[in-house]
């Protein structure tokens, strides 16, 4: 029991002290308000819409089951393509798809695909028959349907420049020649338009595990003879060809980039290239890899820790590529990025299925907000990958649908496709579990082909809500309006039973005398349009 003397002299320090801790809170809180600013008159370079591109490769559901389901399916589908699928992409304007690989596209063959299928094997991915049903007719069907551009991979690892070439007959040419009749022959007398052509994948591993200076003398031989043939996809029109770039910011991936560029820089009228590609999967340790769901803060602290790299990364190589191409005529194209966990228990380890929670809602936000941030030199990015396999819009069980947290945000950024970039300034205060410290909020401002002003709002603190003052500069602000993404827990996922755990919702801003104040969710992403 306390005397009532102490008792007395408790209260009287509660009476003092009141007052001082409220002042202590108001300071805290004052110094946790995040302070923004967007000046509209210094606008950056075009965030160019293809950093949204999407990959598909033949592995695991990825492609069979993930898109086609064959035309006698249950599943509703058009052509043998499911339509729940179309209808999701349609929504978040896949800019273009890059397939048929990934490794599995330095081993396809692409005559397999077309008219009568030949069955072969997918050995890079469970080992499992692969039916050739969806083929390149398939492919560019699919693309149509989504209203999306076709991004493929010709075969370096073990095909020829000559089959490569007549496959771009195939597809671009107009002229009577004999593939051409082929192609009309299977049902599509035009041509096709391919914007986007990679050269190779990975040769410096699973396509070949080449030296920089062997797949140099590739690239040279495949670029001066694999061509787009149709006139009208020449000049500004004119398809890019991607060379495979870096897979890493180590020693061994500089000298690959540096003797790219180096030989770009001196290259003669015969070969040229407009792209050059980089990987870079958040992966911790890729023997013994993090899981996709039952995890807790620590795991959801290093995974973003990881996967913030890739600032170090694009801006390393962009540095190699200034020294050769000041003039950023060559784009860095991020064809494959996203987190690579342990498979999930009971799955085949080769199909790579792993979930996806509100941290890869997360970590998919601070990777495009990176894209933007670099986009006099990022033009290109492909998350990997689209359907079933590693960090995916949509998971399918066979007539089931479920929208991924990465969906979402992928949705919620379709108004930063081809938008100017607005620089901002930014306070980001810190977030820390144990011996790791990130910024604690992130944010990037673009303005739309309609002159609208948007943010994206980053909260990475999985457990404070924090409040965000914008000020404004070159725009009169009346109204905000938005969406949010979280969720209860740092692991919380979309399932086929509870497919809105992780969903958006709308997000209220206020606005007074030019200032726009946004409370954060934890661990959230907000997209906001300012009119
Ligand atoms: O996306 C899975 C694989 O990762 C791709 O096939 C390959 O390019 C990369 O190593």
């Amino acid at each position: 029991m306390i005397p009532l003397t102490s008792r007395r002299s408790k209260l009287a320090s509660i009476v003092v002290l009141g007052p001082i801790i409220l002042f202590v809170n108001l300071l805290v809180f004052a110094q946790d308000k995040v302070q923004l600013s967007v000046d509209i008159s210094k606008p950056g370079p075009k965030v160019d819409r293809n950093i949204f591109g999407q990959f598909a490769e033949h592995l695991g559901y990825g492609v069979y089951e993930g898109i086609w389901v064959g035309p006698d399916s249950k599943i509703p589908n058009t052509r043998g393509i499911r339509n729940d699928v179309v209808a999701a992409l349609k929504a978040i304007r896949v800019p273009n798809v890059r397939w048929p690989g990934g490794c599995f596209a330095d081993e396809y063959h692409w005559r397999k695909g077309i008219g009568t299928r030949a069955v072969t094997l997918n050995p890079n991915w469970g080992g499992v028959v692969e039916p050739n049903t969806f083929g390149t007719h398939e492919f560019m069907d699919f693309i149509d349907q989504i209203g999306s551009q076709a991004y493929l991979s010709v075969n370096v690892g073990s095909g020829t420049p000559q089959e490569a070439a007549e496959w771009l007959e195939y597809l671009t040419a107009i002229q009577p020649t004999t593939l051409v009749k082929e192609r009309a022959a299977n049902g599509h007398p035009a041509p096709y338009k391919i914007p986007m052509l990679g050269i190779g994948n990975e040769s410096w591993d699973c396509g070949g595990n080449m030296t920089p200076e062997y797949y140099l003398r590739q690239l040279t031989i495949y670029s001066r003879f694999v061509r787009n043939f149709d006139p009208a996809q020449q000049g500004k029109n004119q398809m890019l060809k991607i060379a495979v770039g870096p897979g890493g910011g180590e020693a061994r991936w500089t000298e690959w980039t540096d003797t790219i560029m180096k030989a770009w820089q001196k290259r003669q009228w015969s070969w040229d290239m407009q792209g050059l590609s980089m990987h870079n999967y958040t992966v911790i340790n890729w023997d013994n890899k993090f899981a996709s769901v039952g995890f807790g803060e620590r795991e959801y602290a290093q995974i973003l820790k990881e996967t913030l790299k890739m600032e170090d990364l694009v801006t390393k190589h962009s540095a190699i590529m200034d020294k050769y191409d000041p003039e950023k005529k060559i784009s860095l194209v991020v064809d494959e990025w996203g987190s690579w966990y342990a498979p999930l228990p009971g799955s085949n380890p080769g199909f790579l299925v792993q979930q996806n929670s509100i941290r890869d809602a997360v970590l998919a936000a601070l990777n495009l907000n990176i894209f933007a941030r670099h986009a006099d030199r990022v033009r290109g990015a492909n998350i990997a990958q689209m359907i079933n396999v590693l960090q995916a819009m949509i998971m399918t069980d066979k007539e089931k649908v479920v929208l991924s947290p990465t969906y979402h945000v992928f949705k919620m950024y379709v108004p930063f496709q081809d938008a100017t970039f607005i620089p901002v300034t930014l306070n980001a205060g810190t977030y820390t579990n144990s011996d790791i410290t990130l910024p604690r909020v992130d944010a990037i401002a673009a303005k739309d082909t309609s002159g609208k002003l948007w943010l994206s709002l980053t909260n990475v603190d999985p457990n404070n809500a924090v409040e965000i003052e914008v000020s404004l500069t070159g725009i009169n602000a009346n109204s905000a309006t938005g969406e949010t993404l979280t969720a209860p827990k740092v692991d919380s996922v979309n399932t086929f039973d509870a497919p809105n755990t992780v969903t958006p919702k709308p997000i209220s801003a206020k606005i007074q005398g030019g200032k726009l104040t946004i409370k954060m969710e934890p661990k959230s992403v907000s997209v906001v349009s300012i009119s």
